[in-house]
């Protein structure tokens, strides 16, 4: 059997996908030249899987694309295959699948010739089936249940796809392909798998026998041009008074903590805001999967890294945070806090690294707060819960509240200030909000942004960084209707 080929088990295969995004950083991406992947072989029907009325045009359409798959296969000088550039071989490869078509079966039309000719290119070089909805900038979501349920969320609202994969051989065949390009495996001792696209999406993948119904894969999508703040002012997703402030308060180097439900826009706050850093200002990130995208050249990117097969080799975002400290940071920048790495983090940020920032699930800034408290002791980290607080209250400056409304919007729901301490209790006190009136006729919240004329007592420290607000800014009222 050729070198390669074969239905080698999870995730010893050699990397597969030369893309033009194989130029982007992967790094532990397997550095063999890339080869066309075995043709599909015939899956053994399973009850579940089998549609309920199997289209005969459909059945013969895929019989007709795995049979051309082979003799593509057939065809291929291996030698040559793995010397050639990816783009090269790409287009040889399309002449040749053009060519089989033709004389295969001449009977095809225009469109099911060039459409039969681009799923071979994409089983051969991409991700399947999933291409179709990678390339579609308008999905924000991927939710693949098995191989025959696949959901999108396109503009806000969750629907069901056409696209399907053959089976979940098929499906699994993908996500190795995935994950071995990072690095990473997946298998029945390791059912569970974090991993990034080509284009920077964030890929998780967790197959039976932990997910029952077949291999379930989740995907996060960051557009081919990252949101920037222009679009989510024309979103309505907070209002230029709102921005303003949160502009200062990074130029101000404020300790900022987003917060928001799963999904609600965090990450894409993060990196919006992050484009308001100082271009001197050497930032160091730490994150799971890599999604952030900031586009200061200063940045240092760190990724924590789960136990290797032996239970060994672990890096948590604790000993990144650690480490960073080391590193002459000037802000650190923790893409989502979920245990220990929070009172690094606090710490950090009552010790001269101001400025820095993290994202925190939950559904409102009080409930951040204790989140956060709740990481720290779960953690076993047991220190007085005042003096934990009072920690809080002094290294936390703004907390952003980021939700997805009914319906689809996405909204900065809240701009809270953290003041201080009273008593046992942090005392905080909203600047900006958006309050929500009711759902229209299409089922999408509606409300409006307000300012609750409260100035923030942070004001000196954005003068001081030669940021001017005026006052008028704060002044209580509607700011916007949407
Ligand atoms: N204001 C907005 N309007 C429209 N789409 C948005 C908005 N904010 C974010 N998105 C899109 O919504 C999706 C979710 O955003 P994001 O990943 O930032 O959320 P998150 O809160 O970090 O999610 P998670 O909890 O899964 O980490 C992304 O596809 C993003 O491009
Ligand atoms: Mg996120």
């Amino acid at each position: 059997m050729l070198k390669g080929f074969g239905r080698a088990p999870f995730g010893s295969r050699p990397s597969l996908t030369p893309t033009p995004a194989e130029a982007l950083p992967a790094p532990h991406a397997d550095s063999a030249p890339p080869m066309p992947s075995p043709p599909p072989p015939p899956a053994a029907p399973r009850a579940r899987d089998v549609p309920k009325e199997p289209d005969p045009a459909e059945e013969a359409y895929e019989t007709l694309k795995r049979h051309i798959h082979m003799r593509l296969v057939d065809r291929l000088d291996m030698n040559r295959v793995s010397e050639m550039d990816p783009n090269t071989l790409r287009s040889e490869i399309r002449g040749v699948v053009e060519h089989l078509c033709d004389t295969e079966n001449p009977l095809l039309n225009r469109n099911e010739r060039q459409r039969l000719v681009n799923e071979i290119l994409d089983e051969t070089f991409g991700f399947g089936p999933l291409e179709l909805l990678l390339k579609d900038d308008k999905i924000a979501d991927i939710m693949i249940n098995g191989p025959k349920k696949i959901f999108v969320e396109k503009e806000g609202r969750i629907q069901r796809s056409e696209v399907v994969f053959r089976d979940n051989d098929h499906l699994l065949q993908i996500i190795d392909r995935i994950v071995s390009r990072v690095g990473r495996r997946v298998d029945e001792t390791s059912p569970m798998v974090d991993a990034r696209l080509p284009n920077g999406s964030r890929f998780n993948a967790i197959i039976p026998p932990l997910a029952l119904d077949g291999a379930v894969v989740t995907i996060r999508m960051f557009g081919s041009r990252p949101i920037g703040k222009d679009d989510l002012l024309r979103f309505k997703a907070f209002t230029p008074e709102m921005l303003a402030l949160m502009e200062g308060a990074m130029k101000a180097r404020l300790n900022i903590v987003i917060s928001g439900g799963t999904g609600s826009g965090k990450t894409t706050l993060l990196n919006t805001l992050s484009s308001f850093i100082q271009p001197d200002h050497r930032v160091i990130t730490i994150e799971d999967a890599a999604e952030l995208q900031l586009q200061q050249d200063h940045v240092v990117r760190l990724e924590t890294r789960p136990a290797n097969i032996e239970g060994r080799g672990a890096v948590t975002a604790t000993d990144l945070v650690k480490n960073a400290l080391r590193m002459r940071p000037d802000r650190i920048i923790i893409g989502e806090c979920r245990g220990a790495e929070t009172l690094d983090m606090i710490q950090a940020m009552n010790t001269g690294h101001e400025g820095s920032m993290t994202t925190v699930h939950a559904n409102t800034p009080r409930d951040a707060l204790s989140r956060l408290e709740t990481m720290i002791s779960m953690a076993g980290l047991e220190l007085p819960i005042r003096a934990l607080r009072a920690q809080f209250a002094s290294a936390i400056d703004l907390i952003i509240q980021a939700s997805r409304l009914q319906g689809g919007p996405r909204k900065v729901t809240s701009i809270s200030e953290v003041v201080g301490m009273e008593g046992d209790t942090i005392i905080m006190q909203e600047i900006f909000a958006f309050r929500q009136l009711g759902v229209d006729a299409n089922g999408r919240a509606y409300g409006e942004f307000i300012a609750t004329g409260i100035r923030p007592t942070f004001m000196d420290r954005l003068e001081y960084a030669g940021y001017q607000l005026t006052p008028d800014v704060f002044r209580q009222r509607v700011l916007l209707k949407d």
